[in-house]
């Protein structure tokens, strides 16, 4: 394995191009009118995405509450198994609150539905939904997301967070692997 790991990924999304849409991204949930919102970003994929969007959120002019549940759906390869689950669950209660549920990638529906299900059981007062990248192809669930900053490619993508067998999340680009 080599250190300078960006050499065979082909920038899809620039660091540029992502701060850009993130704060645009911000304006159209202030512009929403979501107010006293509890973000709950779905780990591990969301994690950049969550922080740069929640950084975002404060510059206009919002205070999200922030908490993260630890969903899984891939394991390490590229495929999902299908099933989603909790690996680790979030600390606040959640009834009676504006969420706000910040996903990676909307694929196959079943990672941001099974959260919205979960969320509306604990008695959620309303659940949008915030997603880096869309990817339409895949879908097994009718699930769509309230914002979203991308569309994405039919290829599979790391960096900003997103993984392959835990590597490249460092990466401050959205991209896809040209060889190994
Ligand atoms: P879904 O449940 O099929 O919608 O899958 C969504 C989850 O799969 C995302 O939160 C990602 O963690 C993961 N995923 C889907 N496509 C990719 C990809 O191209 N790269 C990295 N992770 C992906
Ligand atoms: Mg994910």
């Amino acid at each position: 394995m080599t250190d300078n790991e960006a050499s065979n990924i082909e920038v899809i999304y620039s660091p540029e191009v992502i701060n850009k849409r993130v704060r645009e991204l911000a304006a159209e949930i202030e512009a929403a009118g979501l107010k006293n919102l509890l973000v709950i970003a779905i780990l591990k994929g969301s994690f950049i995405f969550a922080a740069d969007l929640i950084r975002a959120l404060h510059e206009v002019g919002l205070a999200p509450e922030v908490d993260f549940i630890t969903l899984s759906s891939y394991r390490t390869g590229t495929q999902s198994t299908g099933q989603v689950e909790i690996l680790r669950d979030i600390d606040m209660d959640v009834s009676g609150r504006n969420i706000l549920l910040v996903d990676d990638i909307l694929e196959s529906g079943r990672t941001l539905a099974f959260a919205k299900d979960l969320l509306s059981a604990r008695g959620a007062q309303q659940i949008s939904t915030c997603i880096l990248l869309n990817k339409p192809g895949h879908r097994a669930v009718d699930v769509g997301a309230d914002f979203q900053a991308f569309d994405c490619p039919d290829v599979f993508v790391v960096g900003y967070g997103m993984d392959v067998a835990y590597r490249y999340r460092q990466l401050p680009f959205v991209g896809c692997i040209t060889h190994e």
